[in-house]
């Protein structure tokens, strides 16, 4: 017996965040199960918590300090996807961990059999969100490409609709049950990804090269690089330093996004 009908009450905290509601849209789509999305109290008014409800998920407000508040509301629950926001900074607005702690207290006391955390590409070691993929220095305005490390990299990337899909897909997997899935959409050097670029933008694209930006950041020498250029090269590196021997793609049945659709939808929205 496919060990996904034992499972019939999906809970999705978060489920109106980037990576939330895509998983929300996958679950509905698949259509096996009850949908209840957990959104933080106080009530707020969110066109993606709408359209969720328009196509059968059941809105619920908890508040995530409280334990009993959230043991009532995860009442009949199997299955529990986080997405909740990552907050990585303590002391501004606390820990992301410990944000989902009383929910799986919570989880723990109500016999949810399943609880898959907000830990989607936490690793980066599955690379990046296609979405993202102008995030890593690829201009589209000024046709222009910095790359911070060498251009014949590989770098893995997922689309966030595939990200849903895996996260349905995974609940019939018996040995996704207490594992990390690792998977890939895409694979590709970022002299394909450049390459891509240039075909959907129909224009040759000047490169810059920078591979010394984390240096200066760290050594606070001018000119200093801001946080966001030192994330992003945190990102290349991480991606490329990444080992994929133990990719889970094989265990799943579908063809997930290529890279280059993405890229055509943001050269065509430019
Ligand atoms: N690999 C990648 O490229 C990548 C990129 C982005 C994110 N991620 C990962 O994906 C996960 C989710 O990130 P995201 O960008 O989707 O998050 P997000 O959009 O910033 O937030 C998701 C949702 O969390 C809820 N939320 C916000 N503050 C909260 C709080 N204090 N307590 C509880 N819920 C709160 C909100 O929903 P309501 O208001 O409806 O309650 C919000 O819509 C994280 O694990 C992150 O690391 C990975």
């Amino acid at each position: 017996m496919p060990i996904s009908t034992t499972f019939k009450t999906v809970v999705i905290a978060g489920a109106t965040g980037n990576v939330g509601y895509p998983i929300a849209e996958a679950f509905l789509n698949d259509g096996s199960y009850k949908i209840k999305i957990f959104r933080k109290k106080p009530e707020n008014k969110n066109e993606r918590a709408e359209l969720l409800a328009s196509k059968g998920a059941e809105i619920v407000y908890v508040d995530y300090t409280q334990k009993d508040d959230l043991v009532k509301a995860l009442k009949g629950t199997d299955v529990i996807v986080s997405a909740v926001k990552a907050i990585r900074f303590k002391k501004t607005s606390g820990d992301f961990y410990n944000i989902q702690l009383p929910l799986l207290e919570a989880a723990k006391e109500v016999g949810v059999k399943r609880f898959i955390p907000s830990e989607f590409g936490g690793e980066y070691t599955t690379g990046l969100f296609q979405e993202f993929v102008e995030m890593l220095g690829f201009d589209v305005k000024n046709k222009t490409a910095t790359f911070y490390v060498d251009g014949n990299s590989k770098i893995y990337s997922t689309s966030l609709a595939d990200i849903g899909k895996y996260t349905v897909e995974s609940l019939k997997l018996p040995e996704a049950r207490n594992a990390t899935i690792r998977v890939a959409g895409s694979t590709e050097t970022f002299n394909e990804i450049l390459q891509m670029f240039e075909e959907a933008t129909g224009s040759k694209w000047k490169v810059v090269e920078d591979r010394e930006v984390r240096y200066r950041f760290r050594n606070k020498i001018e000119p200093i690089p801001s946080t966001a250029d030192d994330f992003r090269v945190f990102v290349f590196e991480s991606s490329i330093l990444s080992k994929f021997d133990k990719v889970d793609n094989d265990k799943f049945n579908f063809t997930p996004h290529s890279l280059t659709e993405q890229i055509n939808i943001i050269a065509k929205n430019a």
